[in-house]
């Protein structure tokens, strides 16, 4: 095979792998427009991708996936550190040596017939103390033209990382070779029975295998930013997170930037595009679902987004509930498992649009009778930031942004109140530690049961649980106490008697979060709780929301028995993590029973 990069490294394991999976032909990515819509055209001769109609969605394109591959597949993923215990109870684990055997028998020859593509890739702004390069080489070109909304892609990069720089060995394969030159390839190929999305912390390299799904093909996100960075930033003392980051200017135009962790499906990229319902406010956005941390000199913390684009679920978006999500993708977006019109536009459950005649997520004419969506529940758009009308300017500053506060939620339909403040830095750590959710759409298995969900990082820890809240401990030990954000634990999701929820939620969520920047700024005081700080009545700016009394109250009930199984089911979570679990945390769910009992 012909030379391909200047790197040795990186042409030695381009050689290997191509090599090994006995792929047709090697394809460099340089990041251009021309390689865009050659790929794209590509795709759209296999039947993968279909042109959206030029007029009503330009450069856009529509693709359905296998119906068996639709979702992150936890049960499928894997933390191979050397040692089990370093992968912790809440990860799958195989020893590397076991799962490189496993997975090095099904990657042999698993490109025959298929294009080898070469992606390298920048998470995080190029020349930025927090970026991290990786080169994923994978055989789809859908996974190629995400990756190219979603990072920073080609030329730029391979400069930067010149012939001797580190990065991180993606590897990824659909799992379905073409062994017959003759037969005509699948839309959308994948090997649903042997699904590994394997990831070596210690040698930071993630292989995967059998799915063409974005959490678990796009490399550069979940595996990468998430899983190997949560290594990394241990190591290195900084943090990597499943948080978004929103720039908020109140009415006199002083500025905070707030991240917020929840787990997937449950409000992240909303919140990132808030458009506030409160006067005089504004709400831009730096990122939409991850976030890196790592102090600054000033001794605050400072985060930049490592993505590029948005990779967001389109069910539910509307140009109400999220209007810039709306204007955001108008043109060069690639939709994955909504339905199609009948004039080649997108829709799904949630937009105001008629249906109208449609081909569902499964390239099926829909039957509403029949009662089944149209649009897959987990169907996404991916699209890059840049289109966005709220990004703010500052979005790639290579230094980050100064996050004044962090915000933990998820879906609760009880028990959590609509907001409450940590008493402490290390209080909030027990927030994220303790907090819980119910499961969504975003992750293969059942809707709707909750879960505990610590740091909405369950599903993207590449190490031991208890050590990443350690680690979290240690990053408040290790900071300036008077410049350490303020931690809340939120909770949008509460429901009345009836299932319906109690708080109107999205840009309505604006006035939640100037509570929180006051708080920040010591202009109000709260009223103290067992499980933390809420808001004092009077300073939970309602004005114009019509919020019945009543249903105010039941936002912030905390009803006791639920509380004590709340506080049996933490002791259980606790007990989970064995030894390893920091004294500090045992000693506020102690607090915690303590104020029950003293009742
Ligand atoms: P992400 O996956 O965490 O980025 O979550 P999204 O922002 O994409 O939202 C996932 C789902 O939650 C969508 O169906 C949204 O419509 C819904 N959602 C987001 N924010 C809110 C909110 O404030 N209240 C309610 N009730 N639903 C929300
Ligand atoms: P989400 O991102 O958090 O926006 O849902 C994808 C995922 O977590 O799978
Ligand atoms: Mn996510
Ligand atoms: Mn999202």
């Amino acid at each position: 095979m012909s030379t391909v990069v200047s790197h040795p490294e990186l042409q030695r394991w381009i050689n290997e792998i191509f090599d090994h999976c006995e792929a047709k032909e090697v394809y460099l990515c340089d990041g251009s427009q021309e390689q865009f819509e050659e790929l794209a055209e590509k795709l759209v001769a296999a039947g993968t991708l279909v042109r959206l109609n030029e007029e009503r969605r330009p450069n856009s394109y529509w693709a359905h996936s296998d119906p068996r591959d639709v979702a992150r597949v936890e049960s499928k993923t894997y933390i191979c550190s050397e040692r089990q215990e370093d992968a912790g109870p809440t990860n799958n684990w195989r020893s590397p040596l076991e799962m490189k055997a496993t997975l090095t028998d099904l990657y042999k020859g698993s490109m025959r017939g298929r294009t080898m593509y070469v992606i390298p890739f920048s998470m995080g702004p190029l020349g930025s103390e927090f970026s991290i390069i990786g080169v994923e080489i994978t055989d789809s070109a859908y996974v190629v033209l995400n990756m190219m909304y979603m990072t920073e892609v080609g030329r730029t990069v391979l400069e930067r990382l010149g012939d001797d720089g580190n990065f991180v060995k993606c590897l990824h394969s659909v799992g379905a070779p073409i062994d017959d030159e003759e037969s005509e390839d699948v839309p959308w190929p994948c090997n649903p029975e042997n699904t590994y999305i394997a990831h070596f912390p210690e040698t930071e390299e993630i292989w995967s295998f059998g799915s063409g799904y974005g959490g678990n093909a796009l490399l550069g996100k979940k595996c990468l930013a998430l899983r190997i960075a949560t290594a990394v930033a241990r190591r290195e003392g900084w943090l990597a997170e499943h948080m978004l980051i929103l720039k908020l200017t109140d009415p006199s135009g002083r500025v905070h930037y707030v991240a917020g962790a929840f787990p997937s499906a449950c409000g992240k990229t909303n919140l990132a595009m808030l458009v506030p319902t409160l006067k005089g406010w504004k709400a831009e956005t730096i990122g939409d679902d991850i976030a890196w941390m790592r102090f600054g000199s000033d001794g605050r913390l400072y985060a930049v987004n490592p993505e590029k684009g948005f990779f967001g679920v389109a069910p539910g978006t509307s140009s109400k509930s999220n209007p810039v999500a709306m204007e955001t993708i108008k043109h060069s977006t690639i939709f994955t498992n909504t339905a199609l019109t009948e004039d080649l536009d997108v829709w799904w459950e949630g937009i105001e649009q008629e249906p109208g005649k449609l081909t569902d997520w499964q390239g099926k004419p829909w039957d509403p009778s029949v009662g089944s969506p149209a649009a897959h529940p987990n169907a996404r758009f991916t699209v890059p930031a840049s289109n966005s009308p709220t990004i703010a300017p500052e979005w790639q500053d290579p230094n980050g942004v100064p996050i004044s506060a962090i915000m933990f939620g998820g879906r609760r339909s009880s028990l959590v109140p609509l907001v409450t403040e940590s008493f402490s830095f290390d209080h909030g750590v027990f927030m994220g530690a303790t907090m819980a959710s119910e499961t969504t759409a975003a992750a293969e298995g059942k809707v709707g049961k909750l879960r505990r969900d610590p740091f909405a990082m369950l599903p993207f820890c590449g190490y031991h649980m208890a050590d990443y809240f350690a680690h979290w401990l240690a990053m408040g030990e290790s900071g300036d106490d008077s410049k350490l954000p303020k931690i809340f634990l939120v909770n949008w999701f509460r429901r009345d008697a009836d299932g319906r929820f109690l708080w109107p939620g999205y840009g309505e969520n604006s006035r939640v979060l100037k509570w929180m920047i006051e708080r920040v700024e010591g202009k109000v005081d709260a009223l103290s709780t067992p499980l933390g700080l809420v808001p004092k009545p009077e300073d939970l700016d309602l004005e114009g929301l019509n919020l019945e009394p009543e249903r105010l109250t039941q936002l912030f009930d905390v009803n006791e028995s639920e509380l004590i199984e709340e506080v049996v089911s933490i002791e259980e979570h606790f007990n989970s993590f064995g030894p390893k679990l920091p004294k500090r945390l045992w000693d506020h769910l102690e607090r915690l029973r303590s104020t029950i009992r003293n009742n």
